[in-house]
């Protein structure tokens, strides 16, 4: 999939090519995780999906897409952290349990500083993220999007090489939207939906521990079987997590085996072929 000429097609123009992975890079796969809109969890989702295929002992890295609205650093206890250079390349920042992680929060000089990088700029950053980043040797590369499935999904999918697409919605999303634009990306990008994963989904009752679909009946399941996506994960409303991705401790916090189904999903992803033998170690 080095160009796509669904791209060109359908934009008049050339399609960019695919930024090129450097020498010191080894990625095995790469995953992203959309979602419709802002604000249902698709950072949340990236973040534990790492955490659980680091736990079973894979290398993972998280690529942070979304250059306006970073928080996959703060989630995994990165906050104040700087990332370093070898020479002309970036070195990602590592967490606590060896997830990497590259950032426009970790190259700004001040956390807070707002982000106002037009359309170019973003694509640079990407580009840099993924080009001129050290990640070494990775199983998992996760990429956390930019919310929505517009003009900066696009230019993700079309400059790095993406194995698979991981939904993320929300009992509140018009479902039936978003996966249909989701599929719809999917299509004209080559990329295969890996499922999705409705987040916020219900709440477990504290004292019974019945869920309570908050949002009413799910309709995830009848949606997703309807354009032949699977569902990966239903997630609760858990203001402990909501609570430790604030306080940086993401990876102390998650319970084990939340996403089960995803993790499977990830791991059935065939790895690309590197330079023969796998990543030593
Ligand atoms: N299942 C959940 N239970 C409780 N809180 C959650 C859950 N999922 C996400 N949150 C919290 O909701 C907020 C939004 O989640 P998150 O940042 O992951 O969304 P997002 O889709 O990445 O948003 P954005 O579009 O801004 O990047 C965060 O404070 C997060 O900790
Ligand atoms: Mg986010
Ligand atoms: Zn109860």
């Amino acid at each position: 999939m080095a160009t796509c000429e669904h791209a060109a097609a359908a934009g008049g123009q050339s399609a960019p090519l695919q930024f090129e992975e450097n020498s010191l890079s080894e990625v095995k796969r790469v995953i992203a995780v959309l979602s419709g809109k802002g604000g249902v969890g698709k950072s949340f989702v990236t973040g534990s999906l790492a955490v659980e295929l680091a736990r079973r002992g894979n290398k993972v890295g998280v690529l942070d897409a979304d250059i306006t609205g970073p928080s996959i650093p703060k989630m995994l206890g990165m906050s104040g952290k700087r990332a370093s250079g070898l020479g002309n390349l970036l070195l990602p920042e590592i967490s606590e349990t060896g997830i990497k992680v590259m950032s426009s929060n970790l190259l700004l000089a001040n956390e807070t500083d707002p982000v106002l990088w037009r359309g170019p700029v973003i694509a640079g950053a990407i580009r840099q993220f993924w080009s001129d980043t050290s990640w070494g040797p990775l199983d998992y590369l996760l990429v956390d999007m930019p919310p929505g499935t517009g003009d900066v999904a696009l230019t993700v999918f079309q400059s790095l090489p993406v194995d698979g697409i991981v939904v993320v919605t929300s009992p509140q999303d018009l479902v039936s939207m978003i996966v249909a634009k989701a599929v719809n990306m999917a299509d004209k990008m080559n990329v295969p939906i890996l499922g999705i994963i409705e987040n916020m989904s219900y709440i477990t009752c504290p004292d019974c521990g019945k869920k309570i679909e908050v949002f009413g009946t799910s309709k995830i399941d009848e949606v997703a079987s309807g354009y032949g996506v699977s569902v990966l994960g239903r997630l609760p409303i858990n203001p402990a997590l909501a609570a430790a991705c604030d306080a940086g401790a993401l990876e102390d916090a998650l319970p084990e085996n939340l996403l089960p189904d995803a993790v499977a999903a990830c791991e059935a992803v065939a790895p690309h072929e590197g330079d023969g033998a796998p990543a030593a170690e």
